[in-house]
């Protein structure tokens, strides 16, 4: 996580394919960041559930918060939380300019999926991604924390 920001984020935004959003204290010294970026899921990953509901398009537009980190010194202050709700606002905003059904995520480890399902999001059956409905963020999120 430290390497990305350090070295390979600037590249990532140079070449549009990902856009990085960071937390910096008053010196600029970078807090936290996440990335966005276009995505799509095969449709017939989505479970039964999900899938009833969504037209019939074998790839499905997703929002990928392909990274969220927060420094080691400053974790456990609800600013994961924080950057996590912001992502999730900009994603559900940005729908309604480019389709996008879900947020996706890739969890780096056992730890970053625990975070994750804390806010709903739902693990892919046979997949190691997780995602949550534009819909959910609208109806969970939009009228409370966001
Ligand atoms: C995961 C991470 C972003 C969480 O950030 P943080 O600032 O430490 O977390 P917060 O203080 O905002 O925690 C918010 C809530 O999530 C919970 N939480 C935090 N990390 C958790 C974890 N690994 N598992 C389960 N719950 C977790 C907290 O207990 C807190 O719950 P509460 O509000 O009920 O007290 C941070 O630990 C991190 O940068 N980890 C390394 C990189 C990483 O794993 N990124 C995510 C996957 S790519």
């Amino acid at each position: 996580m430290d390497e990305y920001i350090q070295k390979r984020a600037k590249q990532d935004i140079k070449a549009k394919v990902a856009a990085c959003f960071v937390f910096s204290d008053d010196d600029k010294k970078i807090i936290g960041y996440y990335t966005l970026s276009n995505d799509s899921i095969p449709r017939h990953i989505l479970p039964e559930h999900v899938i009833n509901k969504l037209p019939k398009y074998k790839d499905l537009p997703v929002t990928l918060l392909g990274r969220l980190a927060i420094h080691k010194d400053a974790q456990g202050q609800q600013l994961g939380q924080l950057l996590l709700m912001d992502a999730l606002k900009r994603s559900y905003d940005s729908s309604f300019s480019i389709g996008s059904m879900a947020v996706v995520v890739d969890p780096i480890d056992e730890s970053a999926r625990m975070f994750y399902s804390k806010y709903g999001f739902i693990q892919l059956p046979d997949n190691n991604r997780m995602f949550l409905p534009i819909k959910t963020i609208e109806q969970v999120y939009l009228n409370s924390v966001l």
